[in-house]
């Protein structure tokens, strides 16, 4: 695996190889990236990796200096995995000087949920994103670039960025990696304690219920929502949002739609000091 950290050295490991497949990622990597790299190995010539830790997107509160920095492992793992090129850039590679000009998405799309609870993170995102593209496609003439299903808002606004921009790559999205309870996989899970570990069963445990009571037609859907917050409540943690939406733009379903068009029910929730999201496609 050839390591670069500029974009100029990464523009120069790219001649002649093809179309990239690209997995943009902040490294403490698990088995849910390294499936991602496995669905970019299949859709492109020379597969490409980004580990960085992206400051725009962290709120002041957050979490930005004690993400977890895995260098190593990282890049044993993404050798194994079988990437070709790993771009690793510096912050100053990135951001040589402060990024003033930045991306706004649709408010429509990015205000909400993730948005609502973490203002300015899909500017932060979006940001990133363009630059990582730029890096990696804009001398290979577009390629494809894979994201998880399970930063699910994420991938659609970034879906929606491509559309808009008229980008020239194809994104793929990879379903969402588990561990044999639920629990989606997710680099903040490090910060779980071993009994919290198990407690986070309870959050894909709560969104596959309130998906079943949604379609079921039960109660008005605002009220089962209700209850899905009250019960995580009760388990100890501090929801900031379980809720079904409709796949095509994460708007709130008509009482129609509920009963068949795709949904998806999206949770976040804080349990102790750490934040995790999760989705359900039904
Ligand atoms: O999903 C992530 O890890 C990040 O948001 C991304 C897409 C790498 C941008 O920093």
């Amino acid at each position: 695996m050839h390591i670069v950290h500029s974009i100029a050295e990464l523009r120069t490991a790219l001649a002649q190889r093809g179309r990239p497949a690209f997995v943009p990622t902040m490294g403490n990597l698990h088995a849910g990236h390294l499936s991602l790299v496995q669905l970019a190995r299949q859709h492109g010539d020379v597969t490409v990796a980004s580990i960085f830790v992206n400051r725009l997107q962290f709120l002041p509160h957050e979490d930005f200096d004690s993400y977890p920095r895995t260098w190593g492992a990282d890049c044993s793992q993404l050798q194994a995995a079988g990437c070709d090129i790993l771009f690793a850039p510096r912050e100053a590679d990135l951001y040589p000087e402060a990024q003033t000009f930045k991306l706004h998405p649709d408010p429509a799309l990015a205000d909400m949920l993730e948005g609502h609870f973490r203002p300015g993170f899909f500017t932060g995102v979006c940001t990133v994103v363009l630059k990582l593209f730029s890096a990696v496609f804009a001398t290979t003439g577009g390629g494809v670039a894979v994201f998880g299903k399970k930063d699910y808002q994420q991938l659609m606004v970034i879906e929606r960025m491509v559309q808009q921009f008229a980008l020239p790559i194809t994104i793929i999205a990879g379903e969402t990696a588990r561990v044999a309870g639920g629990l989606a996989l997710s680099s903040r899970n490090g910060y779980l304690s071993a009994m919290e570990l198990e407690q986070a069963m309870a959050l894909s445990q709560a969104l596959r219920q309130l998906a079943h009571a949604a379609r079921s037609g039960s109660m008005p859907l605002a009220d089962l929502e209700t209850q899905a917050l009250d019960q995580l409540r009760a388990l100890g943690w501090a929801p900031d949002y379980l809720t079904v939406r409709q796949r095509c733009d994460l708007q709130i379903p008509s009482a129609a739609a509920l009963q068949q068009a795709p949904l998806v029910a999206l949770g976040a929730a804080r349990l102790g000091n750490t934040r995790l999201i999760d989705n359900l496609e039904f």
